[in-house]
């Protein structure tokens, strides 16, 4: 049994087949990469994944249980986290507040919630902003926020969508840094980003789409190497 997998995931929105037939496993402890250009299809998978979109066809499957049918809170609870791509903070709320709405998933107690909260905030190095309105916070602390919000639901499996996109080359290593982190502390993980050095540097195996289909799969050096993928970003010349 693996500890993730998908089997011939299948999305299709009206004649867009926007995930064509995609069969990927993850094991426990691994750093995932789910690499493609733009539009290939790989924010839809995690939204396959986490029920957001139903499926057209094919199986998700975690730690052995077919999640298809599930809401998207019943996969949370099942231990699957995730970030967005486009970060919607609740702007009116402190720091501490947007990852205690989070920490609400696992408890009904505030001061229980509060605790996970600064627990995770601290992991993530934001302990010293906990009381900043969300509104006023830069793009590096929002993604770093996003990523605190999703732990505070413990994930077993985290889905990180692009969370370096605009950041400083400074925070882009510090981000490295806490996803190994996470990683390390017990979290399996799937990487979705179009940074090649982050992407190298963290992952343990990678699969590339194109147009929603698998072109390669395999470890970071032979992904990078395969002329598909180099043709799908860089095209033929
Ligand atoms: N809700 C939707 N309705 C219709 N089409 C959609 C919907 N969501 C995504 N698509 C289409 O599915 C395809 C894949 O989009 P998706 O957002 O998954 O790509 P992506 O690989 O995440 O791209 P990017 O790297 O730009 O984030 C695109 O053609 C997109 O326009
Ligand atoms: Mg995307």
């Amino acid at each position: 049994m693996h500890f993730f997998e998908t089997r011939h995931l299948t999305k299709a929105f009206g004649g867009l087949v926007a995930v064509n037939d995609v069969t990927f496993q993850v094991e426990e402890g691994e750093i995932y990469g789910l690499i493609g250009p733009n539009g290939s299809g790989k924010t839809t998978v995690f939204n396959c994944i986490t029920g957001y979109y139903p499926i057209t066809s094919g199986a998700v499957l975690f730690k052995g249980k077919e999640l298809n049918s599930l809401q998207t809170w019943k996969i949370c609870k099942e231990g699957i986290g995730r970030t967005f791509q486009i970060v919607k903070p609740l702007r009116r709320m402190t720091v501490l507040e947007n990852v205690m709405t989070a920490a609400f998933c696992r408890t009904s107690n505030a001061h229980e919630a509060r605790d996970k909260a600064i627990e995770v905030l601290n992991f993530c190095e934001m302990g010293k902003k906990i009381d900043y309105p969300a509104k006023g916070l830069t793009i590096g602390d929002r993604k770093r926020m996003e990523i605190a919000r999703a732990l505070a639901t413990d994930p077993k499996l985290l889905l990180l969508d692009e969370t370096m996109a605009g950041l400083t080359p400074q925070e882009q290593s510090d981000g490295v840094e806490l996803i190994r982190k996470v990683r390390d502390s017990g979290t399996t993980i799937i990487i979705v980003e179009h940074i090649m050095q982050v992407i190298m540097n963290l992952c343990d195996r990678l699969l590339c789409i194109n147009y929603g289909t698998e072109i390669a799969k395999g470890t970071p050096a032979e992904v990078a190497n395969n002329q598909d993928v180099i043709e799908a970003y860089l095209g033929k010349e």
